[in-house]
């Protein structure tokens, strides 16, 4: 009888002992959903979604490269000596009484073809001639009245004078009107008020510009060839052999409808893609792929693809339903290759309609979008530029191989105007580590992803062991985001921007020894690898 309560002991402690047991997989569990690559990742930028700063030349054949959709120009009326303005702003008459040119005083260009453009004001009107002749600035969508052609003085081109589609000229004849009805002839002296000096003050080169800059044709050509040539196999080999474990590739919206995209844009980036996936697959190495440029514009810059810096993305359902359908597009093709790692729902957002609820309604179906293909993947769900990445914890928090996305440049910003290397480096060290640790949960829900960093920043004369140490100070710190990081970029005619010439040209080390690093948040001890598939065996202990 004596053994009863022995018995009982036994079968108590077991059980406290099971108890424990139970509670150390629960942790591993929750751990497992942070089983995790440790992504040391490059993108592959400018190579499915143009930027003109990564690769000029591909603008060199363009007729008046210089007036792409979103040139922002002003015109100054040599004989007032007063710039064109859109009085208030627009929605009222194109007057000529202003000293000094700003917002209003500026026009975007939309571009009809290497002569001819509409004009688009601040408040977002377009430039036309009413019915009595006067130039004025009401209609909301550009037709014939608003097309106006742009004639620029031989040997002078920023001497310019515009022709009405009536065939006569602009002119100032005061400060307070401006007429269509000037004629042919000019001697374009400075008593000629129909002409005008134009200062260009903005432009953009994205895809917009270089699709309806060349014209579809042509286009197509300037980028099949880009396509085929900017990236490709031995690339990729690179990659793997520089000790990266995966590639994040930007991409537009319009790959969703190839071969027949909507207007400018150019089929064929799907068949670049898909060659990606292919040698990602062969070089083992993991793709993000990156919705870098969604429809409407979610941000002002070029690689938005956006026309004129207008970023209408989020204002409508339609709009984000849209953008949800690509991003099921790309998941659904791609959820069957051993190399898809992540989806990421939209770069950069910055766009008024990029609310706090319409983002986080887009990333629910997004995410959602990518689960009805792929239980694997990761989403990736970027910060907001205008906002501290933190607002995004809670929501993204809430989705298994959910991922936060931050991008973190010592650029941008005049906060880093005048600091030198050390202070740069100490910046690194000290604030982005503050700022990724208070985004980064231990249990990796979510996920952090330092997506974009460069080793560039304002310091002028580094020397090459200034840019070794503040490449090196970035891998470390961001090397502790749980999910990983990516160098923006692979190539680019800036050599600091191009990862391929940094590491080639010793300012970059990576350690090989690290690559496809399998690493649990708990201790170090080695994980499935994420996406149940083969992976090289090295662990990365942080
Ligand atoms: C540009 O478009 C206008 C209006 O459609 C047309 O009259 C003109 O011939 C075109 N110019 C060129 C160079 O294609
Ligand atoms: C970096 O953080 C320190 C405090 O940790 C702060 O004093 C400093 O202003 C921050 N620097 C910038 C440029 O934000």
């Amino acid at each position: 009888m004596r053994l009863l309560p022995l018995l009982l002991l036994v079968i108590c402690s077991s059980w406290v002992l099971l108890q424990s047991a139970a509670d150390a997989r629960r942790t591993l569990a929750e751990a497992g959903a942070a089983r995790r690559p440790r992504v040391r990742a490059v993108s592959l930028g400018g190579w499915l979604v143009t930027e003109g700063w990564i690769k000029p030349s591909l603008f060199d054949g363009i007729p008046n490269s210089d007036l792409l959709d979103g040139t922002q120009l002003q015109f100054k009326s040599v004989a007032r000596n007063r710039y064109l303005a859109a009085d208030q702003g627009g929605g009222a008459a194109i007057v000529a009484d202003r000293e000094q040119p700003s917002g209003w005083e500026t026009f975007k260009l939309w571009r009809i073809n290497e002569t001819t453009f509409n004009f688009r004001v601040f408040g977002n009107q377009f430039v036309g001639v009413d019915s009595a002749g006067r130039v004025v600035a009401t209609a909301t969508t550009p037709g014939p009245s608003e097309t106006f052609q742009l004639v620029r003085r031989d040997g002078d081109k920023n001497r310019v004078r515009i022709r009405a589609p009536n065939g006569l000229f602009l002119q100032a004849k005061t400060m307070e009107s401006v007429t269509a009805d000037h004629s042919e002839d000019t001697n374009w002296g400075d008593d000629d008020p129909s002409v005008f000096v134009t200062n260009s003050v903005a432009h953009l080169q994205g895809e917009y510009q270089l699709c309806n800059g060349y014209g579809i044709r042509k286009a197509r050509q300037v980028l099949r060839t880009h396509w085929r040539t900017f990236i490709t196999e031995s690339d990729f080999s690179f990659i793997a052999s520089s000790g990266l474990t995966a590639v994040r590739i930007p991409v537009g919206w319009w790959i969703a409808s190839d071969p027949h995209p909507p207007r400018p844009f150019v089929g064929g980036s799907l068949q670049a893609l898909d060659n990606a996936f292919r040698w990602a697959e062969k070089y083992n190495l993991d793709v993000i792929v990156d919705l870098h440029a969604a429809p409407g514009a979610q941000n002002p810059y070029e690689h938005s693809a956006t026309r004129d810096g207008s970023q209408e993305w989020g204002t409508t359902d339609e709009n984000i339903a849209q953008t949800v359908q690509v991003i099921d597009f790309l998941a659904s093709r791609y959820a069957k290759s051993s190399s898809l790692l992540a989806v990421s729902l939209l770069n950069s957002p910055l766009a008024p309609g990029a609310t706090l609820p319409s983002l986080t309604k887009y990333y629910r179906d997004g995410y959602d979008a990518v689960r009805r293909h792929t239980r694997t993947a990761y989403v990736v769900m970027p910060a907001r530029l205008s906002a501290d990445a933190t607002e995004l914890l809670w929501f993204a928090g809430r989705f298994t191989r959910a991922v936060l996305d931050v991008h973190y440049y010592n650029l941008f910003s005049d906060e880093f105007d005048g600091l030198t290397a050390d202070e740069n480096i100490d910046f690194v060290r000290k604030n982005r580590s503050s700022d990724l640790a208070a985004v980064t949960r231990r249990n990796g829900r979510p996920l952090t992803f330092v997506g974009e960093w460069v080793a560039e920043w304002n310091v002028r004369g580094a020397s090459k062991r200034d840019y070794q140490r503040f490449a090196q100070v970035q891998q470390d710190v961001y090397g502790r985001a749980t999910f990983g990081w990516a160098y923006w970029m692979l190539k680019n005619v800036n050599h600091h921007w191009s990862m391929h010439w940094m590491i080639q040209n010793g300012y970059i080390t990576l350690d090989s020894s690290r690559s496809r690093a399998i690493v649990s948040p708990l201790d170090g001890e080695q994980m499935e690898p994420a996406a149940g598939r083969p992976k090289q065996d090295a662990v990365q202990v942080s």
